[in-house]
C-alpha cells in the first residue's frame, strides 16, 4: 500500500524523539535571539529522528535545525521535521509543544504525524487512508459559524512586529468569538482536525512548524490555504478553517 511503511517510520520516529524529550533533564539553551529560541534538545531530537528516517528511507529531508539533507526532485516525496514545536514553552515547563513530521511531494502532503508527548496524543494522517488518534480514525468535526468559533493563532519568531503588521491580525482575530495562542503551531493546526479549536491562521511561520498539521486537517476535508512567501525560504502564510 502506497507510503504504509513510510507512515510506520514516521510514528515510530516520533514517538522515540518524544521519549527522549519526555525524559530529559537538562535543557540547555544554546541561542535566544529576538522572538526565538535553541536547544541543545532540539538538535538532539532532530538527530534521532534523522537517524530512524534515514535508516528505513531514502528521501530527502528538510529538519528545522540542520536544514535540507539533499536536493529535492521533482516528483520526489521528502520529509520535513521539527523535533520540538514550541520550544520557549518546553523550556518554560509550559506542557505545550510537540514533535511533528511530515511527507510531502511537490508541496502537497502525503503523512502527517503530531506527536504531543506530554500528554502522549498521537495525531497521525496518511493520504486517502484516514486521521487516527493513537489509533483511532477521526471523523471530521463539526463545522462553527465564525462568531461561535475559536481561533487559534500566533505571533511567529519571522513575523513583522510592527503596528502595521499587528493591525492586520486584529482585524482577522477580532471576527471570531475568542482567540487561543497555544505557543505550538504544530498542536493548534492539529487541533483543528481535533475540533478543539476551529481555525488556524499564522502569518509568516516555517513550514516545518505546520507541515503536519496542514496534512492532517487536509486529510480530513478541512479547508486549508497556504502560500509560500516570495524570497523567504520555508516561510509561509497558513490559513486553515472548518467554518461554516
Ligand atoms: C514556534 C511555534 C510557535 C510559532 C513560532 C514557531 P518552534 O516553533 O510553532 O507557535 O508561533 O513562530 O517558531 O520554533 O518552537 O519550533
Ligand atoms: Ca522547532
Amino acid at each position: 500500500m502506497a507510503f504504509e511503511v513510510e507512515f510506520e517510520i514516521a510514528k515510530t520516529s516520533a514517538r522515540l524523539a518524544g521519549e527522549l524529550l519526555c525524559h530529559a533533564t537538562e535543557k540547555t539553551v544554546l541561542s535566544a535571539i529576538d522572538h526565538d529560541i535553541k536547544l541543545d534538545l532540539d538538535i538532539k531530537a532532530e538527530k534521532l529522528i534523522l537517524t530512524y528516517l534515514k535508516k528505513l528511507s531514502s528521501f530527502p529531508v528538510l529538519g528545522e535545525e540542520t536544514g535540507l539533507s539533499k536536493q529535492i526532485k521533482k516528483g520526489e516525496p521528502y520529509w520535513i521535521v521539527d523535533p520540538i514545536d514550541g520550544t520557549l514553552n518546553f523550556v518554560h515547563e509550559i506542557p505545550f509543544s510537540s514533535v511533528s513530521i511530515a511527507l510531502w511531494k511537490d508541496d502537497k502532503p502525503i503523512i502527517g504525524v503530531v506527536y504531543d508527548f506530554h500528554r502522549g496524543e498521537m495525531i497521525a494522517s496518511l493520504k486517502n487512508k484516514g486521521v487516527f488518534f493513537n489509533g483511532k480514525q477521526l471523523v471530521p468535526p463539526p463545522k462553527v459559524a465564525i462568531k461561535q468559533a475559536i481561533l487559534a493563532t500566533g505571533f511567529p519568531s519571522y513575523l513583522l512586529h510592527d503596528t502595521e503588521t499587528l493591525k492586520s491580525v486584529i482585524d482577522k482575530i477580532k471576527k471570531y468569538k475568542k482567540i487561543r495562542l497555544f505557543g505550538s503551531a504544530a498542536l493548534s493546526s492539529t487541533y483543528v482536525a481535533l475540533g478543539r479549536v476551529h481555525a488556524y491562521f499564522e502569518d509568516s511561520i516555517k513550514l516545518w512548524d505546520v507541515a503536519a498539521g496542514i496534512a492532517i486537517c487536509e486529510e480530513l476535508g478541512i479547508k486549508t490555504h497556504y502560500t509560500s512567501i516570495e524570497n523567504n525560504e520555508f516561510l509561509y502564510t497558513v490559513e486553515i478553517k472548518n467554518l461554516e
